[in-house]
This record gives structure tokens, sequence and C-alpha cells, in this order.
């Protein structure tokens, strides 16, 4: 009788033993909850009407950086359908090319693609005022990018963050057509 008491005991054991390893393997969720953020305060009763960024943003695909979504696939994979436009008239545009806007210096170079960007802008976000639009017309600086200008407007801001170098450092300067001497 003892003997079995025991081996129950220790059976029992060995379950809370595997339910705390499971809960300690899954992986903590990347999303700060409101109440924690710094923005919310977290004694206001009202916080419990929004909606925790976990669970707005946990079935959409991954991403590595920032709100730790990939918006890109998102939208690409059909997952989310945003509204292309509020009026009837308006013309939606898209353009497919891709621009190596940098070839200097010691990081790979910078490709720009157009096919990403005006899934989710217009033109008119971007030319003429921010950039013109002609291959070579505008001068870049990593510093400007930096201090939030330039493509630095957006990424940090409401796009994926500069600290992934390589998304826009993406073509090894040794693969592109060397340029005619100056
Ligand atoms: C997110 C910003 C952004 C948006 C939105 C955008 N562009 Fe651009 N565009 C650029 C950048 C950056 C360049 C490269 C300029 C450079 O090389 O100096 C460029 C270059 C161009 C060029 C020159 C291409 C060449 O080969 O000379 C044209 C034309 C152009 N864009 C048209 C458009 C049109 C039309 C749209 C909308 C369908 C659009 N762009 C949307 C940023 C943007
Ligand atoms: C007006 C806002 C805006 C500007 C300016 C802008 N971007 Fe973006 N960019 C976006 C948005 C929005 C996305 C899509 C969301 C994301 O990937 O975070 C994006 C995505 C990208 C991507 C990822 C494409 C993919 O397939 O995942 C690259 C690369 C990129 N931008 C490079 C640049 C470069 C280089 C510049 C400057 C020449 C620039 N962007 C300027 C808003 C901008
Ligand atoms: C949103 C796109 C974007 C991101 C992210 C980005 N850069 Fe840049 N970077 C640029 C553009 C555009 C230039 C072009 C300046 C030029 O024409 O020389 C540039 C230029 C540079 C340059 C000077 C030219 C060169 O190739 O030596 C350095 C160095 C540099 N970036 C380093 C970095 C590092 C390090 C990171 C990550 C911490 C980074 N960049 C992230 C867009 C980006």
């Amino acid at each position: 009788m003892a003997a079995s008491t025991q081996f129950l005991r220790f059976l029992a054991a060995l379950l809370l033993l595997a339910v705390g390893v499971a809960l300690a393997a899954q992986p903590a969720s990347p999303w700060v909850r409101l109440e924690k953020n710094g923005v919310h305060d977290p004694r206001n009763p009202g916080l419990v009407q929004l909606q925790q960024p976990g669970d707005a943003l946990a079935a959409l695909p991954r991403d590595t950086a920032g709100n730790m979504v990939s918006w890109v696939k998102a939208i690409e994979s059909g997952t989310i359908n945003p509204r292309t436009n509020l009026l009837p008239e308006t013309e939606v545009r898209l353009r497919e090319d891709d621009i190596i806007v940098s070839r200097n210096g010691s990081m790979p170079a910078v490709k720009f693609p157009h096919r990403q960007h005006t899934l989710w802008l217009d033109c008119a976000n971007c030319h003429e005022q921010l950039f013109k639009s002609k291959a070579g017309a505008n001068r870049f600086s990593m510093t400007a990018i930096l201090n939030g200008e330039q493509c630095g407007l957006c990424h940090g801001a409401v796009a994926f963050p500069l600290t992934e170098c390589n998304r826009c450092h993406s073509v090894p300067n040794a693969s592109l057509p060397r340029r005619p001497p100056p």
C-alpha cells in the first residue's frame, strides 16, 4: 500500500516536471504587453479594453526585428489585404523595378526595390520631394539616414529598423558591372 502511494507520488512529480519543462520551453512572446511598454498607464482600468500587441500580431508572418511582423510577407501571402484606396478615382500605381542606389565603399551595395514599397505607398510619398525619380539623381548618406532623413524617414520609424543593415546593403559589390573609370 505504502509502496503504491509512493509510486503515485513519483508519477505526480514526474508529471509536474514534464509540464514545467513544456512551459519553460515555450518561447517568450516577443511583444511587450501594453501595461509594461512604458507608454500606457498600467493603473488605467480602461487598459483591458485594448487589444494586446501579441494577440493582434501573432497570426502574421514573423520577422526578426522591429515589431516582429514581416509586413511584406503579410501582404504578399494575402494574410492581410489592406484597402488600396478610399476614393474610387484614386489611381493605384505599382512599380516593379529595383534600383542600386549606392555602390561605393566598404558595405555591400544598396538595392532599393520599388515593388515592395508601392505595395504600401504611393509614388507621391517619395517623388519628387523626398527623392528625384531618376536613377543616380539623389545623394544618399548613411549619416542622414541614421538622422531620420531619406530612407530613415520610414526605416526605424514605420518600417524595419536600421539595425538590419543587410536588408538594404544586400548586393555584393563584386556582382555589379564595373563602372567606367572616372
Ligand atoms: C519609398 C520611396 C519610393 C516610392 C514610393 C516610389 N519611388 Fe521611385 N524611386 C525611389 C528611389 C529611392 C529611386 C532611386 C533614385 C536614385 O537612384 O537616386 C527611385 C527612382 C525612380 C525612377 C527612376 C528610375 C530610373 O531607372 O531612372 C522612376 C521613374 C520612379 N522612381 C518612379 C516611381 C513611380 C512611378 C512610383 C509609384 C508607382 C515610385 N517611383 C514610387 C523611391 C521611391
Ligand atoms: C516613405 C517610407 C519609406 C521610405 C522613404 C523608404 N522605405 Fe523601404 N520600406 C518601407 C515600407 C513601408 C516597407 C515594407 C515594410 C517593411 O519591410 O518593414 C519597406 C521595405 C523595404 C525593404 C524590404 C523589402 C522586402 O522585400 O522585404 C527594403 C530593402 C527597403 N525598404 C529599402 C529602402 C531603401 C534603401 C530606402 C531609401 C533609398 C527606403 N527603403 C526608403 C517604407 C519606406
Ligand atoms: C534602409 C536602408 C539602409 C539600412 C537599413 C542601412 N543602410 Fe547603410 N546606406 C544606405 C544607403 C541608401 C546608403 C547610400 C549612401 C551612398 O550612396 O554612399 C548607405 C551607405 C552606407 C555606408 C557608406 C557607404 C559604404 O558602402 O561604405 C555605410 C558605411 C553604411 N551605409 C553602413 C551601414 C550599416 C553598418 C548599417 C546597419 C547598422 C546600415 N548601413 C544600414 C541604406 C541603408
